[in-house]
């Protein structure tokens, strides 16, 4: 489809133009993010928009943003100044922006208030990604089109199928926004309330992506133990998410799945149990823990302790002893002395976690952090903390990395790098070996490790 474009005041005087109009989208932060980045594009594509591969021919940028830190958004801002020159050499060229970063209104500069507006003389355009169904009838003003009315069948956010840029993996939300209100986290802020999807739509999707060759799943939400489905068994003892696991379990051509994210407060016993039992499950969980204190938890208003952490641990071990299990920690919250910081490096240490995903806290404005606590740990102190932390999880990874010396193991190829083929193990852990040939991209192949450094593992096809 070719659409109309608005035209510069010097193109005016003469008729109007299709020429096709080409889209850039630029994601950051999560696994959820790039998820809808995966629907904006199947509007935009409906739209006859064409995808470009950066920002020198776009005609829309969409910046889908995280602001999970400060920094984040920060780095969003910085880019403004780079916008103005591009629009002078495209004058049809419009700017939106999505993602965590909006959180109250979607609209065309004029017709809603951001401040992204004041502080960006060159965005054109803000949408709540739950608003995603309004993005036609937004862009149709904004390039001088005559109006959405053709989109109204895009009913709602969860109904808009992605499209898969991954054949092999896909991304499937299973519910957006959080009701935990973590008092530093700014996510049910920006996301809103927690929204379950059906069971039978995942299954529909899962199915889909199936089809066209996926075999692994990463089901995403904020706080994927709470799923709670309308069309789930009511009668049954199991979570509703234990059942979705099994029901996924079954599709044929799936056989990793994986999530994110589980809370330690709400995870259930019966998803634990699906470890070593149901096939698909991979051997790897990603447990948030954020603080090994137990003050220090309550000030986040986690509501678990550290000892319910380690029960879990414990449990999943038994279920599979050699499990990978990753998490987040933050350093540097308020208040957290130096022997707070330390019951978060034992407890890393005690329980040999072998990814951490380290955080310096980063105040949000809005947060029960910014209303009730100060932000008194000073910044040398947080960067310190950090490479503390680092450095202790790059020995447990070695550590835990040499396990897999000599073995054999299923590699999931995502790309090809600098004449290297690189994807996860089922455990999670990136791997590579020599290859140059694209055509891997999506495959599994069998490799021999022979190299376990702390970040990767390195071998030869078996
Ligand atoms: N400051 C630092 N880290 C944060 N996270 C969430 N909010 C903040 C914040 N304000 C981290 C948590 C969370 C991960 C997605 O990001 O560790 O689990
Ligand atoms: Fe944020 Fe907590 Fe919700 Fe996770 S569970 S999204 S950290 S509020």
């Amino acid at each position: 489809m070719r659409l109309a474009l608005a035209k510069s005041s010097e193109q005016s005087r003469s008729a109007p133009e299709t020429i096709s109009m080409k889209y850039y989208i630029q994601t950051y932060g999560c696994q959820m993010n790039y998820s809808d980045s995966e629907r904006i594009t199947t509007v935009l594509k409906q739209m006859g928009y064409e995808k470009t591969d950066g920002y020198a021919d776009a005609d829309l940028i969409l910046l889908n943003t995280c602001s999970i830190k400060q920094k984040a958004e920060n780095k969003i801002y910085g880019l403004g100044e780079q916008f103005a020159p591009m629009k002078k050499r495209n004058p049809n060229l419009r700017i939106g922006i999505t993602g965590c970063m909006i959180r109250d209104e979607s609209g065309a500069r004029g017709d809603v208030k951001h401040e992204v507006f004041k502080t960006m003389p060159t965005i054109d355009f803000v949408f709540r990604i739950k608003d995603l169904m309004q993005l036609p009838n937004i862009l149709f003003k904004l390039h001088g089109s005559k109006g959405g009315d053709e989109f109204k069948n895009l009913c709602d956010y969860f109904h808009i199928s992605p499209t898969i840029t991954n054949l092999s993996q896909a991304f499937i939300p299973i519910s957006n926004g959080c009701n935990n209100f973590c008092s530093y986290c700014i996510v049910p802020y920006a996301r809103g309330r927690e929204e379950c999807r059906k069971m039978s739509e995942i299954l529909d999707e899962v199915k889909k992506v199936a089809k066209r060759g996926a075999v692994e799943i990463n089901l995403v939400g904020q706080n994927v133990s709470t799923y709670n489905a309308k069309d789930a068994d009511q009668d049954s003892q199991e979570s509703h998410f234990a059942q979705l696991l099994r029901k996924i379990d079954t599709v044929e051509g799936i056989d990793r799945i994986r999530f994110y994210t589980v809370h330690p407060k709400d995870i259930t016993d019966d998803v634990i149990d699906l470890y070593g039992k149901l096939p698909s499950m991979v051997p790897h969980i990603h447990l948030p823990l954020q603080s090994g204190s137990e003050a220090v938890l309550k000030r986040m208003n986690r509501l678990y302790t550290p000892d319910r952490f380690r029960e879990l641990v414990k449990k999943l071990r038994i279920k599979i002893p050699h499990i990978s299990i990753s998490t987040d920690i933050i350093v540097g919250f308020c208040g957290e002395t130096e022997e707070e910081f330390m019951e978060s490096c034992n407890i890393i240490e005690e329980l040999k976690i072998d990814l951490i995903y380290v955080s310096k806290y980063s105040e949000r404005k809005g947060t029960l952090a910014h209303k009730k606590l100060d932000d008194d740990v000073p910044e040398t102190i947080k960067k310190e903390r950090f490479l503390r932390i680092t450095e202790l999880m790059k020995n447990i990874s070695h550590d835990y990395n040499q396990n897999f010396k000599g073995k054999k193991v299923k590699v999931l190829v995502e790309r090809i790098r600098k004449g290297y083929a690189d994807g996860k193990i089922p455990e999670f852990k990136m791997t590579r070996f020599k290859a140059s040939d694209p055509k891997l991209i999506g495959k599994y192949v069998e490799i021999e490790v022979d190299k376990c450094m702390e970040w990767c593992l390195e071998g030869e096809p078996a």
